[in-house]
């Protein structure tokens, strides 16, 4: 299957609840065999009414942290989220919810094979990594798993409300660009 025809399947899901609330369900975005994916958390307002994941605000600066090391979703990154329908007034996925949610990041996953996951913020490292991950002590780190690279970063929703972390999260971004170089990847 090609990720168009995963993406035809997984819009008319209606495994849980969030697809009552949904304008748009938010697939994902970017190069469809990318080496580095990005896993967030969630669609936000405008995520639903685009149909794009990161589009708002976080996007903005998530955008502006993949251009300071050469990346974008228009050239070298896909870019997806843990669930794929907005939750309710941005709260957090329920963890039923991101188990229905699952299945389609894991077809996403076997189709993109990317070598380098980032997982963007709490909710997405803490399926993906590790249950207990703290962002604020495992950022940065790289994870072997099963020969994909898994690394968690902070959301950039959470620098916007605490800048400081900005220096922190730029950093992890700077080490993703040395591992694709010590990792020999194209981009
Ligand atoms: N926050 C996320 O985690 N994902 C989006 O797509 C937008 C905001």
């Amino acid at each position: 299957m090609t990720l168009d025809e995963l993406e035809v399947k997984c819009k008319s899901c209606t495994a849980c609840g969030l697809c009552e609330g949904r304008t748009n369900l938010v697939f994902g975005q970017g190069k469809k065999n990318a080496d580095i994916m990005l896993i967030g958390e969630g669609p936000g307002e405008n995520e639903d009414l685009q149909g794009k994941p990161f589009v708002g605000r976080s996007g903005q600066l998530l955008d502006k942290f993949l251009a300071s090391v050469d990346l974008s979703r228009d050239k070298n990154v896909y870019i997806a989220n843990m669930v794929k329908c907005r939750p309710p007034k941005n709260r957090d996925p329920k963890p039923e919810e991101q188990d229905e949610c699952i299945k389609w990041l894991r077809e996403q996953f076997k189709i993109i094979k990317p070598k380098i996951v980032v997982c963007v913020g709490r909710i997405s490292a803490q399926r993906l990594i590790d249950k207990n991950f703290r962002v604020t002590q495992q950022h940065g780190e790289f994870i072997d798993k099963n020969g994909t690279l898994f690394m968690g970063t902070y959301h950039p929703a959470a620098i916007l409300r605490n800048p400081n972390n900005k220096e922190a999260a730029f950093g992890d971004w700077l080490k993703v660009r040395d591992k694709i170089e010590e990792l020999g990847i194209e981009i």
